[in-house]
């Protein structure tokens, strides 16, 4: 991580998640009376200082957005605690959450269901301000106008319709949408992945210079680990709805310490990969020892039968292994 990036991370924690559970009950097939429990998201603790990045990696289908969408009060969580500088998000009046929701806000994967193709790019953008009434025509305009110019659009294409950009484009109006009421915190899930390869670059130069002019703070959702490196100053390893090692972007990067971060990382970084056999499992009840270790390639007899917790193994490097609580026993 740059100096001047760790400079910018402030003490003060935005976002405190504490022991975060999220299950989905789901009818087991023509037996609707009978539930199964989806557990999407499970015991998940995480602080995100104000102006970092955190990443948050790991395959399809192990929580990532389900986690995102609780932060930000979209889905009430079964258990656990999301604080918003201080303020539990979930105890809050309706009149504090949305106080403190226009100040986190989400941008989607895909800019071409997430945004109305009927509406002209202002309509778009404009949006917010319209909610928040008590605001004048030619003050919307401004706003607009600034926004458009900050993510890179020309001002002369505010009143043309949003079928007429391409994805690149798209996700930019989004983008602009997204902060024209200045957040705080920004939650980008996967927001490049549905984009053509050649714009990715753009799309994150976009986000990082807007993090440095805004001062930002993002939760950043992707598969795509050379993104993540140069977006994100901490990543979250996820995997079936738990969080198995945390901590600074360039210690997960040269010392990887649980064998599903070493694996995904020798994906990308080694001519001989570590390969995973099979696909992440159900979460419908998942194991009660340790989550990964029908996959794990070091796996020892108690990974079976004992939940490994996720511990502080190095100064702000955390992970969840059975082999790391022995070789620091
Ligand atoms: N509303 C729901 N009802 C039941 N199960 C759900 C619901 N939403 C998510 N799930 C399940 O929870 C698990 C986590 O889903 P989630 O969408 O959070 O994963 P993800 O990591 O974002 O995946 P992807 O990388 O594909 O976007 C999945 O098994 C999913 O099928
Ligand atoms: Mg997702």
């Amino acid at each position: 991580m740059a100096d001047d990036i760790k400079k910018a991370i402030e003490e003060e924690i935005l976002i405190e998640v504490e022991n975060l559970s999220v299950d989905f009950p789901i009818s087991r097939g023509l037996a609707w009376w009978k539930k199964d429990i989806v557990s999407a998201v499970s015991n998940v603790s995480l602080k995100i200082a104000r102006g970092s990045c955190v990443a948050l990696v790991g395959e399809s289908g192990c929580g990532k957005t389900t986690l995102a969408n609780t932060l930000i009060g979209l889905i009430t969580p079964t258990g656990g605690k999301v604080r918003y500088k201080d303020q539990d998000l979930y105890e809050v009046s309706n009149a504090d959450y949305k106080k403190i929701r226009n100040n986190m806000q989400l941008i989607f994967q895909d800019p071409y269901s997430s945004l109305n193709p009927r509406f002209t790019i202002k309509d778009i953008i404009s949006e917010p301000f319209r909610i928040r009434k008590n605001i004048s025509e030619l003050e919307i305009a401004n706003h607009v106008e600034r926004l458009l110019k900050l993510v890179g659009l020309s001002v002369r294409d505010k009143d043309r319709h949003i079928f007429n950009f391409s994805g690149g484009q798209r996700q930019r109006i989004a983008i602009a949408r997204a902060i024209a009421l200045n957040p705080e915190f920004l939650i980008c899930d996967e927001p490049v992945s549905a984009l053509d390869v050649s714009i990715h670059a753009q799309i994150l130069n976009l986000l990082l210079d807007l993090q440095k002019e805004l001062n930002l703070t993002y939760l950043f959702i992707s598969h795509n680990l050379a993104v993540v490196r140069n977006i994100s100053t901490h990543v979250a390893v996820m995997y079936l709805g738990e969080i198995v090692e945390y901590g600074e972007v360039d210690e997960i990067f040269n010392n990887p310490i649980h064998p599903y971060t070493k694996a995904l990382l020798s994906a990308v970084k080694d001519d001989d990969p570590i390969i995973l056999e099979g696909d992440i499992p159900s979460p419908i009840n998942p194991p009660d020892g340790c989550r990964f270790c029908s996959r794990c390639y070091l796996k020892v007899d108690e990974c079976d039968k004992d939940h490994p917790e996720l511990l502080e193994i190095e100064t702000d490097h955390f992970a969840a292994c059975n082999l790391i609580k022995k070789r620091t026993a």
